[in-house]
């Protein structure tokens, strides 16, 4: 039977060695929450790296019976190929470019070498496991040169790629010393998804002008084959987290935790601790928004929850100081006996405790510089069990282009974000529950089975489409 192979850099699990032998853990991000809970239907299998390095020979056979158990294959990786390949070039050269941060990429050829042999061995992986008719969903930015790496192959095979993240407009992603192999990388891919229309026209315009092939209405001619472009807005698994939000353990925990914060009015933000997440940007909109109404202290609590993520990385260990003496301004120049401003985590919660914030929050405050899509503001919606709420929502997010009735902001504009964190927390609730209901419909009917059966119809329509011309 045909499958489909999911293929990341990360598995949906970290692999953790404890005491007591080895534990899974969720990943975190995006397209582990995402794509979690859709991947383990029929044969389907899930290729990547399980999050930690080998110590024994012993170990690898054992790391690869548990995942397979789970519908899991490792790639394993070294140390040097995670400080080159994933703390590297992924993540110190691609990610900040494409997330228009060029000040903070660096161009080092180490870096993209490895980055070539870690897609390398990605495909070897592949390779192994492919039949003919299985069809390759390859995701992400740290795996751009795979779609052509696996045609070379297997060039008969079905293979789609989604990338997360945004694709910069062409005069930024033409900065990259390596660019085209990059573009000619992904254009092994017989469909290749964006969350949006912007991200389709830059990558599109971006392969007209470096690699000089001809494309009109999403189709890229390669000579040998068509290519399809289009976009794909990521859901989420609505009923999920609808369902945990609506369960009586969730409402207990809401209950403790409100009792603990004395029934005031929460502002809730969640991410992972990342630059693009516009963390600082948020807590200096939050102290204006204390000095310019004083009427709100003691009344109102920023709950921030920040999630630990490529802290080896240092932009990433810059921005973790950064937050700390933020967090410790605020907190130190309007901290009262009985409340603190900003409640800060530096850790992940369970997931019945995440629905919890989600459940009591007033208002969601979702701020990117720039984000692919953005699944928090959804999760958000989903969970709103009583209909009430605010989401304040950055333009950057590929979500704005979706969830309109949201406060839209630009998280440059420090006093048009005290100005909506203003209108969010006196918003009458009327107001309050069509904009919710509204966005909340939107997000469930668009969910991540929606996406992804969008995704799989269009790949094998493409495929289809491709084998007629070759036959004719
Ligand atoms: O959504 C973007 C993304 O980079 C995903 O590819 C990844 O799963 C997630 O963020 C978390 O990043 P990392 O794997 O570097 O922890």
């Amino acid at each position: 039977m045909a499958r489909k192979i999911i293929v990341s850099n990360r598995l949906p699990v970290k692999i953790k060695r404890t005491e007591n032998g080895m534990t899974f853990e969720p990943s975190e991000g995006g397209l582990a929450t995402g794509l979690g809970s859709v991947y383990k239907e029929g044969d389907n299998i899930w290729i990547g790296w399980p999050g930690l390095y080998l110590e024994e020979e012993s170990e690898e056979q054992q790391v690869i019976t548990e995942l397979q158990k789970e519908s899991m294959q490792p790639v394993f990786l070294t140390e040097t190929e995670i400080k080159e390949y994933y703390e590297g070039f992924s993540n110190e050269t691609l990610w900040p470019t494409f997330h228009y941060f060029s000040q903070f990429a660096v161009y080092e050829q180490d870096y993209w070498e490895a980055y070539l042999r870690v897609n390398q061995k990605f495909c070897e992986r592949i390779v192994k496991v492919a039949n003919p008719d299985d069809t390759i969903w390859i995701h992400d930015y740290q795996l751009l040169l795979l779609p052509s790496l696996v045609r070379e192959s297997l060039p008969d095979i079905t293979i789609g790629f989604f990338q997360h993240i945004p694709f910069p407009s062409y005069e930024v992603f033409r900065m990259l010393p390596w660019r085209k192999q990059i573009l000619q990388g992904l254009l092994g891919a017989d469909l290749i998804g964006f969350h949006t229309y912007d991200d389709v026209r830059h990558f599109v315009s971006s392969v007209i002008h470096l690699v000089g092939l001809p494309a009109s209405n999403g189709v890229i001619e390669t000579g040998n084959r068509s290519v399809m472009v289009d976009a794909f807005p990521m859901g989420i698994d609505f009923d999920k987290y609808a369902d945990t939000a609506h369960s009586e353990k969730v409402a207990e925990i809401e209950k403790t935790f409100e009792e603990a914060l004395r029934y005031r009015k929460i502002v809730l933000s969640i991410d992972r601790l990342d630059y693009s997440k516009g963390i600082p940007q948020r807590l200096r909109a939050f102290e204006l928004f204390l000095k310019q109404y004083p009427e709100f202290h003691e009344q109102v609590t920023l709950i921030m929850i920040v999630v630990p993520s490529r802290d080896q990385v240092e932009k990433y260990k810059e921005l973790k100081v950064e937050v700390d003496e933020l967090v410790g301004r605020i907190n130190g120049l309007y901290r009262t006996l009985s409340w603190a401003p900003v409640q800060y985590y530096y850790h992940s919660f369970p997931f019945e405790e995440l629905s919890a914030f989600y459940r009591m929050a007033h208002v969601a405050l979702v701020t990117p510089m720039r984000d692919g899509m953005n699944l928090v503001c959804k999760e958000y919606l989903a969970s709103r069990t009583d209909g009430t709420g605010v989401l304040i929502l950055s333009e950057m997010a590929g979500a704005a282009k979706e969830l309109s009735e949201a406060i839209l902001i630009n998280p440059n504009d420090v006093n048009q974000m005290v100005g909506a964190l203003y209108q969010a927390l006196t918003a009458p609730e009327d107001t309050q529950r069509v904009a919710i209901a509204s966005m909340m419909a939107t997000v469930q009917q668009y969910n991540i089975h929606h996406w992804v059966k969008l995704f799989m119809d269009r790949l094998a329509y493409t495929k289809e489409k491709q084998n007629e011309l070759i036959t004719t």
